[in-house]
């Protein structure tokens, strides 16, 4: 008994200490009231299999996801999303933990081959509609706002085998389908609708790297049996913002005027720095994010690719015929953000560069985590992600300069610890770093807010520990740890720290107390349990 006392203690010291320290540095302690009140803040996920599970419920055919996690080595300790988090059918505690966090607003994705099993080719399947209605209704019945993401990463395999999915031009009527499925069946209930996440990751992912599925690639960039990494990546994404536009334009025509909802798209938005003090790497970085955020960004807005990727791309940029630019255009009424990176930038015109960076599908620009053998923040889970706060604010003002301020919500944002062998569940619970991580992200975006961003919303990615694609349950970014043998629920010191953060409108942390007060405010509010129980 005194043992645990005195661990308890220990450990609320040493969280405390650390939490001090972190808040002693520039970083602002972040309050909510910097926000608008309608703001919504909300937590994340995606329906394959990052939680759902259940893969073949009751009509569910095959994923692509799922035949491409069932093959050995694909995935880190080749674990699958066949289970997950069992979300299908624990949708109603997960509602419970959402709500307990006070969030007004969660996003989560619809699997396509639980409703629409084989495509245009079958039938609607009543079973998946239910179960995406009941999620629908109980979350509105907690006065949580639904944002449902179309399509994230998962389709149906037969659309893969009969003609190779995003490669060929008939997705586009095949998403189409899927999107007026949805709006008929969930329209009269969502308000924001995000067709498609992430076109731009996605197609590196899956057609220059051939880490996801469909495993394509070429030489330099990887090792795959089919692909060609210069040029499916643009045929891909190009395919995803038709199948965007003709949705958009459906919605607009049949549903939005009744329905009174808007439909945005999701960006992968990285924020670039040069890596030199030199006037070529600062036009690495105006190439690079042209080549990250314009490029699923400018068509929907302006109609047409930017201008840096038809200079260094030509002829192997697909062109939008005038029909297609006139449904392009104006086709979002919000930009969805999700960001994770900043990088530094350096120019693979004029210099060499490693392999793959010296192409026009990269650029001509390499990116780096690290100047001269120092990381450009605190490393994370991911090899590529680190701790760089200020990126947020640069990338939303970027956005809202290059777009004329149309309204933005940064859809994912989230921090995964190191890796660690023989990690400790305890250690995974006191996430102290996650707390920081999110405290100086919302700080960086209040203040971009503040400068006039017309920013609405932000969702920590995510929820809860879930399977991050490639890295499989190995990589964890939730507010809940998720027990793999039980698949219990149990809420990390963020989740506390959320539910405080939201519900508390005047912070009980001051930023600008000196670092002893501030640990004895630490160590009270904890002891005294003011980062409420959940
Ligand atoms: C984003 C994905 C999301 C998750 C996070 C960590 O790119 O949209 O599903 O994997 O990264």
């Amino acid at each position: 008994m005194r043992v645990t006392i005195i661990t308890k203690l220990n450990l609320f010291y040493f969280l405390a200490l650390s939490f001090a320290r972190s808040f002693s540095g520039n970083e602002d302690v972040v309050k909510r009231y910097q926000f608008p009140d309608k703001f919504f803040f909300g937590t994340a996920t995606s329906a394959y299999q990052q939680v759902e599970g259940a893969y073949l419920d009751d009509d569910k055919s095959y994923s692509n996801w799922d035949v491409f996690s069932h093959i050995p080595g694909n995935i880190k300790n080749n674990d699958t999303g066949d289970i997950a988090n069992d979300h299908y059918h624990r949708f109603s505690e997960d509602i419970e933990i959402i709500h307990s966090l006070g969030v007004n607003a969660y996003r989560f994705s619809i699997s396509w081959a639980r409703i629409l099993p084989k495509g245009k080719f079958g039938e609607v399947s009543q079973s998946g509609i239910m179960f995406y209605n009941k999620l629908i209704d109980s979350l509105i019945l907690r006065g949580i706002e639904p944002f449902v993401t179309i399509h994230h990463n998962d389709l149906p395999q037969e659309l893969e085998d009969r003609y190779g999915s995003w490669l060929c031009p008939n997705i586009q009527e095949e998403f189409v389908y899927l999107a007026k499925i949805c709006f008929e069946n969930f329209g009269d209930r969502i308000k924001y609708w995000a067709t498609i996440n992430e076109p731009n990751l996605f197609s590196q992912m899956a057609y220059v790297r051939g880490w996801y599925p469909p495993a394509h690639c070429s030489q330099p960039f990887g090792n795959c049996s089919a692909g060609n990494s210069d040029k499916e990546p643009l045929i891909s994404v190009h395919n995803m913002l038709l199948s965007h536009a003709k949705a958009v334009k459906l919605y607009r025509d049949e549903f939005q005027q009744k329905q009174g909802g808007f439909v945005g798209i999701i960006s992968s938005t990285d924020m670039y720095e040069p890596l030199r003090d030199e006037e070529a790497d600062r036009q690495a970085v105006i190439r690079a994010l042209a080549y990250n955020v314009g490029w699923a960004l400018d068509p929907l807005v302006y109609g047409d690719y930017p201008l840096e990727m038809r200079q260094y791309l030509g002829s192997e940029l697909p062109k939008f015929s005038p029909a297609e630019i006139n449904i392009l255009k104006g086709s979002i009424d919000f930009i969805g953000i999700n960001h994770y990176v900043t990088a530094y930038a350096t120019d693979c015109i004029h210099s060499a560069c490693a392999s793959g960076c010296d192409r026009p599908i990269q650029g001509y620009v390499e990116t780096t985590g690290e100047r001269d053998g120092v990381p450009i923040g605190e490393p994370t889970g991911n090899p590529k992600f680190f701790i760089v706060p200020r990126g947020l604010e640069k990338v939303v003002d970027y956005i809202k300069d290059r777009y004329s301020n149309m309204p933005m919500f940064v859809t994912e944002n989230g921090y995964s610890p190191p890796v660690q062998e023989n990690e400790q569940v305890k250690d995974l619970l006191n996430d102290v770093k996650r707390i920081e991580y999110h405290n100086a992200y919302l700080a960086a975006l209040a203040r971009a807010v503040k400068n006039g961003a017309n920013v609405q919303g932000y969702f920590v990615w995510s929820l809860m520990d879930n399977f991050e694609w490639t890295d499989g349950y190995s990589v964890t970014f939730g507010l809940f740890y998720v027990d793999r043998q039980t698949l219990d629920r149990i809420p990390k010191l963020s989740a506390r720290w959320y539910k405080n953060f939201l519900t508390n409108n005047t912070s009980q942390i001051d930023g600008d107390e000196d670092l002893n007060t501030n640990q004895n405010a630490i160590v009270s509010l904890l002891e005294s349990n003011r980062l409420e129980e959940i």
